[in-house]
């Protein structure tokens, strides 16, 4: 039987059939990767617009991003100092309040994540001066947070690298496996 395919695989049209093949795999890894890129489902819809607009900081909610490592995400506690009083029409009021009344953590789907292994951290970045929205996009025009960044090694080394420019030593020490890499 394999020998047969081999052979078969040997004919020209057998090479056209492996390159069609071959597209048709492509065309399903790019469909994964776009979609794990999607915005998902958020439990409670929160209008980033909205209140970055009503002149919100950014770290008023992710503090964490100057703090720590990680940003984090606002807890039902911080919506409701402000939404007990201030009304939300449709249905995303009494989605809040439950929260709250349970005690119960709001289950934030992330979407800027980086894997276990690769070490990131807000701080040296917000140092050196660089804006949320260098990496996170404009969040005025967005409702529930898109990723507009596949955040891959590919793209931190592209930023290490300008950054660095000429740089020799920047270059060696952040673009170091060790770096990001433990
Ligand atoms: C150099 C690029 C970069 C900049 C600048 C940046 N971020 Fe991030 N941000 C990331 C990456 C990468 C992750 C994923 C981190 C992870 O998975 O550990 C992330 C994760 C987050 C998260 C998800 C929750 C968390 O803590 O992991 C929030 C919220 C966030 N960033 C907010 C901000 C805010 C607010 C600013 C500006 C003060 C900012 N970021 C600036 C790259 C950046
Ligand atoms: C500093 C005060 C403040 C905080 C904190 C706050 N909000 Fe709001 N929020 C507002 C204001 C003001 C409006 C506009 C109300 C209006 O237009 O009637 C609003 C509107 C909304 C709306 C309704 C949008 C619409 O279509 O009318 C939702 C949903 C919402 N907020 C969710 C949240 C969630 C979830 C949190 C916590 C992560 C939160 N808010 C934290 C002040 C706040
Ligand atoms: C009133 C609170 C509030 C403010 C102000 C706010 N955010 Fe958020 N942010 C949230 C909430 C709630 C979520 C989780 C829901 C979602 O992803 O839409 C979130 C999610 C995010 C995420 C995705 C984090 C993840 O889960 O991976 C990023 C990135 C982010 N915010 C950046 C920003 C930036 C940049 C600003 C300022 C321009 C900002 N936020 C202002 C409440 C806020
Ligand atoms: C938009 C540009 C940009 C992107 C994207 C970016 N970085 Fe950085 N990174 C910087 C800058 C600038 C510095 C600070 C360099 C310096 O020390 O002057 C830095 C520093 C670091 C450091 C600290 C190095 C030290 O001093 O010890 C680590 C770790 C790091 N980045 C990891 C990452 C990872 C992981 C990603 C991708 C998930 C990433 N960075 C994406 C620009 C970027
Ligand atoms: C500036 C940060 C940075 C540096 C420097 C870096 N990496 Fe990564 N690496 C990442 C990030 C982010 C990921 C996870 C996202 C991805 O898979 O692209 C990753 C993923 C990986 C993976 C897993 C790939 C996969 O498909 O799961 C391997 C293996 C790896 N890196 C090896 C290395 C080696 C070897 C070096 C040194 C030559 C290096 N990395 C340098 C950021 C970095």
């Amino acid at each position: 039987m394999i020998d047969k395919v081999i052979l078969w695989l040997k004919q020209p049209i057998g090479i056209v059939a492996l390159l069609i093949a071959g597209v048709a795999l492509l065309s399903v890894a790019g469909w994964g990767i776009a979609e794990n890129q999607k915005t998902p489902e958020q439990p409670i819809e929160f209008p980033h617009k909205l209140h970055v607009n009503l002149g919100m900081q950014c770290l008023y909610c992710h503090p964490g991003a100057v703090k720590g490592g990680s940003s984090g995400l606002p807890t039902q506690t911080k919506c409701w100092g402000c939404h007990q009083q201030i009304a939300m029409k449709g249905s995303e009021l009494p989605k809040l309040a439950s929260y709250v009344e349970n005690n119960e953590p709001i289950p934030w789907v992330p979407v800027a994540i980086v894997p276990d292994f690769v070490h990131f951290r807000h701080r040296p970045h917000l140092a050196a001066g660089l804006n949320c929205e260098n990496c996170h996009g404009d969040m005025t025009k967005v409702n529930i947070a898109e990723n507009p960044q596949v955040m891959n090694m590919g793209w931190c080394l592209d930023c290490h690298r300008v950054e660095a420019a000429s740089d020799e030593e920047k270059l060696i020490k952040l673009t170091d496996c060790g770096t990001c890499h433990y």
